[in-house]
């Protein structure tokens, strides 16, 4: 069964889709199955993987969240064997007012992931910009939720109103709902400004920030207009190791969730996914093999 995550945060530009077509890419790479879930209208995961907007403007996101079609006939495969995608465009801004009519609209998408579940290990759902009816299903969807937050001055304004947002779906719709972490983004490990915000999030959050940070780099941004995830781009680059990283540290979390530990410490034999496809294996080993978890790393640019 799927774990389902939603990315979400609604300021626009703090890395919610870089995150979630990357993380979703690094979580293939360790052959865990997943599918990516484009609920922005803007379409930019779609697109960043690769898909022409041709080819799903017929079976979409749109037409399962309005129950048209299944999911299962809205879902592409992208370039790496387990990685799949459930594309938007813009006709899913009408979804928004389309739903409002309909019965258990804050379910749709909920609903809609009964059919598909089952087949992957992991559903990670890239949120619009907005706490809108889109986002509710989302976390309505979801078991748990990551908040990306770009290390900038005013990074915390609006988060007031996010978490008052989750503790509505928690008291009303899906008590189970819990926080996987705050990512922080575009960090540049020269910036006095990046390193003091990242150290007042994580005073205030301690735990709940993720140890991986994910350095501003150039290649990152880069990657969408070739439309391949940053390990199909350009796997030595920082950007790649840091989503590398991010995807062993949600692997770890849940295998130490599941074992009843609620602190991630790894242990040495640990420290490699296990079972990556043979023609990627030499590229991505040497990167796994830098990366530590005491969160003391910041990655260079
Ligand atoms: N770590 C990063 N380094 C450099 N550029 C980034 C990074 N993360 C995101 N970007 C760029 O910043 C912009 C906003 O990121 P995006 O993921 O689209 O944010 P959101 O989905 O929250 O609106 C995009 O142009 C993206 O390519
Ligand atoms: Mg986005």
């Amino acid at each position: 069964m799927a774990k389902i995550i939603a990315m979400m945060n609604q300021k626009g530009g703090v890395g919610k889709t870089t995150s979630s077509v990357n993380l979703a890419a690094c979580l293939a790479v360790a052959e865990k199955k997943t599918l990516l879930i484009d609920l922005d209208p803007q379409g930019n995961g779609s697109i960043s993987i690769g898909l022409s907007k041709d080819t799903f403007a017929q079976k979409n996101i749109y037409h399962a969240l309005i129950g048209q079609i299944g999911l299962k006939e809205a879902i592409y495969h992208s370039e790496l064997p387990c990685f799949d995608i459930c594309p938007s465009d813009n006709n899913l801004v009408g979804a928004e007012l389309e739903l409002v009519s309909l019965f258990a609209r804050e379910s749709k998408l909920k609903t809609a992931f009964k059919a598909v579940e089952k087949d992957y290990d992991y559903i990670i759902i890239d949120c619009p910009p907005s706490l809108g009816l889109l986002t509710v299903n989302a976390l309505n969807a979801a078991h748990s939720y990551i908040v990306p937050m770009q290390t900038e001055y005013l990074a915390m304004e609006g988060l007031a109103q996010l978490l008052n947002t989750v503790k509505l779906i928690k008291s009303s719709l899906n008590p189970e709902l819990e926080l996987d972490g705050i990512l922080l983004t575009m960090f540049d490990s020269r910036s006095g400004l990046h390193k003091q915000v990242a150290n007042e999030i994580k005073t205030h959050f301690g735990d709940s920030v993720f140890n991986t940070i994910i350095p501003r780099n150039v290649k990152l941004a880069e990657c969408p207009s070739f439309g391949k995830p940053i390990i199909l781009y350009d796997i030595e680059s920082k950007g790649s190791e840091a989503y590398l990283a991010l995807a062993k540290e949600l692997i770890l979390k849940e295998r130490f969730k599941k074992s009843g530990s609620s602190k991630v410490a790894v242990k040495p034999e640990e420290t490699s996914i296990p079972k990556i496809p043979e023609e990627l294996i030499m590229d991505i080993l040497p990167n796994l093999e830098n990366i530590n978890f005491d969160g003391t790393q910041s990655f260079e640019q």
